[in-house]
């Protein structure tokens, strides 16, 4: 399938790095026998990948800034043109030898998401989206699940980690949820959580207090396969609050009406 000269930029940097991160994972769970486990190789790993698609992606496109999980904001000359880059998503799977994980590149143009890719090197997913040109897996294109009744659907969340975000409210989340939905899901990979809606896969997904790496890409790939992102009041600011509500326009709503009042 032909895509833009930008898109496939993309994809080139996403799959040299996957394949450095598929060979780490092969260690990684040779690791997981030692009681210190993987943790020091891991971060290893990521800054790699991480290097990688900084090094590709500015050669391909000289002048662009970056913002990256772990080398934070690089100006660039051209200050139209951002990538926003998680080198490892869902770095706990990673680490515990869990395929569940992807690297996840995000273009920001003048403010605006204009194309991501998602790509999980353990089972050679690879999701694009490009601006008005719709959102692919593997070649395929996606289109969000078309389910209007909540107890019906699967839907997926994030929880807070050990010290971070608020328990409790998190709590009387899962618990307004469970009561309503027909499966409740906790991946682990917030920006595989977005393209599992994009695929269909998952009706809808929450997750509060995320990062613009986290989800750059995800939220184009949800809103180019027709699907509606907002944040937790249900406006459009998901990028800039990091809270994130989406699904089919029922189901963001739905979903909307359940977490806003909590
Ligand atoms: C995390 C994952 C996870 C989400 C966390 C993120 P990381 O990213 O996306 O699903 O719940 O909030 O920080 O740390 O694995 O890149
Ligand atoms: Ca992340
Ligand atoms: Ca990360």
């Amino acid at each position: 399938m032909l895509h833009s000269a930008l898109i496939n930029v993309m994809v080139k940097a996403a799959r040299r790095a996957g394949r450095g991160l598929k060979r780490d994972l092969g260690e990684i769970e040779n690791l997981q026998v030692s009681l210190k486990g993987p943790a020091n190789f891991v971060s290893l790993a990521d800054k790699r990948a991480e290097q990688m698609l900084y090094e590709d992606l500015t050669k391909a496109r000289p002048g662009y800034g970056f913002l990256g999980e772990e080398g934070g904001t690089r100006e660039g000359a051209d200050k139209s043109n951002t990538w926003i880059v998680d080198p490892l998503d869902g770095t706990t799977n990673f680490l515990h030898g869990i395929p569940q994980f992807a690297i996840s590149i995000g273009l920001q143009r003048e403010g605006v998401i204009v194309a991501g890719v998602i790509y999980n090197p353990a089972n050679d997913e690879l999701y694009i989206a490009e601006r008005g040109k719709g959102a692919f897996l593997n070649d395929t294109r996606l289109r969000v699940a078309g389910r209007k009744r909540l107890n019906e659907c699967v839907i997926a969340c994030g929880l807070p980690h050990i010290g971070r975000g608020d328990h409790e409210l998190s709590r009387r989340e899962m618990t307004e949820m469970q009561n309503r939905v027909a499966g409740l899901r906790r991946f682990g990979a917030a920006s595989l959580d977005l393209a599992f809606v994009a695929a269909g896969r998952l009706d809808g997904y929450w997750e509060r207090n995320l990062q613009p790496w986290d989800i750059a890409a995800g939220l184009i790939m949800v809103r180019e396969a027709g699907g509606i992102v907002s944040g937790i009041d249900g406006h459009d600011n998901a990028l800039e609050t990091g809270h994130v509500v989406c699904g089919n326009e029922t189901i963001q709503h739905e979903l909307v009406k359940i977490l806003k009042p909590l």
